[in-house]
């Protein structure tokens, strides 16, 4: 069945391959862009992902730190993929440039949604709202836990998503009337980017390649495909089991910087050359993190920079129990491959799992006539 769907952040990384996947659906989509002079660009990068970018795509601007455009945005949508937040590479000197769009943007968006009849939205949150600021722990991460902002290595951008999460499920429980709200927690995304605008989960990889890193810090994240994390989304956005539910968007064990690195040097040859070899010494990486805006907050020793979580690092890779349970699964091990830096058109086999339970993809109906 075909729907008008709005998805904020269209000119991201998430946000773009989510605009390739709807449209692949036979959804007619609609994006949000703080300028619409970046409408020509995006419309490249759906093409790039094997997008038509005259297929029922449309652009509204919308800025999270504002009121106007939100209500145009919505008009006649059924679903919204809240996609959109601050996800710099640096930590800011004030922790509000990321609370105050990701917190304030998110209410904008729900209370936009419920006022025009939208049935559903999902809300891009993150691992950062599950998994930081917790003690020592072996026992995995699931959907159930939430990150402690009183514990410790929690940066502005963790901060941010858990607030806007919070928020998102406090609104919803107290005036979100009809509106539904789905959560998808992804970990580290990587694969095919599309445009010419790296996120920071990509500029991570960028950093190794380019041997901006003088060595590996003792670092490792849970990663995860941005085409598996988009399909969660879309899955999400129309099974009916899915709202008042968050889903972990996790694919197999976490991976250290220096697997990362490794990855990089066995697959690419000559062009990763510069990956660094040594593992950093976790004092040279504090002290690094004093003048390295990109390493601050970052603690080596465990999963996201956070020693807490170390003993759970297995953890992170059998997480995800809900979107488990529902059925999904993820098609790849993404993350440090040829392709990740590299624009390719994100076709692979998206076919739904065949157990009952799998959160349902709706069927396009551009397939489903050719079939
Ligand atoms: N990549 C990851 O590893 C990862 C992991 C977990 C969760 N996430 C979440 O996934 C979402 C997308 O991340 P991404 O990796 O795709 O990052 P990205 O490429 O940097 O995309 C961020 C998007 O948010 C938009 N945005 C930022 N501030 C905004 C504002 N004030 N008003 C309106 N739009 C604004 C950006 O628009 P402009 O183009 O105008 O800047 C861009 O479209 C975020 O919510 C992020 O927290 C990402």
């Amino acid at each position: 069945m075909s729907h008008r769907v709005l998805v904020t952040g269209g000119s991201g990384f998430l946000g773009s391959h989510a605009l390739v996947q709807l449209q692949e659906a036979g959804h007619q989509v609609r994006a949000t862009l703080r300028n619409l002079g970046k409408a020509d660009r995006v419309r490249d990068m759906v093409v790039q992902g094997g997008g038509d970018p005259d297929a029922g795509l449309s652009f509204v601007e919308a800025d999270l730190e504002r009121d106007d455009g939100w209500a145009a945005a919505m008009e006649g949508c059924e679903f919204v993929l809240h996609i959109a937040s601050p996800f710099p590479s640096s930590v800011p000197s004030d922790e509000n440039e990321l609370i105050r769009p990701a917190r304030q943007g998110a209410l904008r968006v729900l209370g936009a949604a419920r006022d025009a009849g939208v049935k559903r939205v999902v809300l891009t949150s993150s691992f950062a709202a599950v998994g930081y600021g917790h003690p020592p722990r072996t026992e995995p991460f699931d959907e159930t836990t939430w990150t402690d902002l009183e514990g410790r290595a929690v940066t502005p951008y963790v901060t941010s998503k858990t607030l806007a999460e919070r928020a998102a499920w406090d609104f919803i429980a107290e005036e979100g009337g009809a509106l539904e709200l789905a959560v998808v927690n992804p970990v580290l995304v990587l694969g095919p980017v599309l445009g010419p605008d790296y996120s920071t989960s990509i500029r991570l990889v960028q950093r190794l390649m380019d041997g901006e890193m003088p060595g590996c810090p003792r670092l490792a994240f849970g990663v995860v495909d941005v085409r598996d994390v988009v399909d969660l989304h879309l899955r999400a956005m129309t099974d009916p089991a899915a709202p008042g539910e968050r889903f972990l968007a996790v694919s197999g064990k976490v991976m250290s910087i220096a697997e990362m690195s490794e990855t990089l040097r066995e697959r690419l040859g000559e062009a990763a050359r510069c990956a660094p070899r040594r593992q950093l010494p976790d004092w040279l990486v504090r002290l690094v993190g004093l003048f390295d805006a990109e390493l601050r907050g970052r603690r080596p020793g465990g999963v996201g920079g956070e020693p807490a979580a170390a003993g759970a690092s297995e953890g992170v890779g059998r997480g995800g129990l809900r979107a488990d349970r529902a059925g999904w699964r993820c098609r790849r091990r993404p993350a440090v491959s040829p392709r990740t830096l590299r624009p390719v058109p994100p076709r692979g086999p998206f076919a739904p799992p065949r157990s009952p339970r799998t959160l349902r993809r709706p069927t396009s109906p551009r397939r489903s006539a050719s079939r």
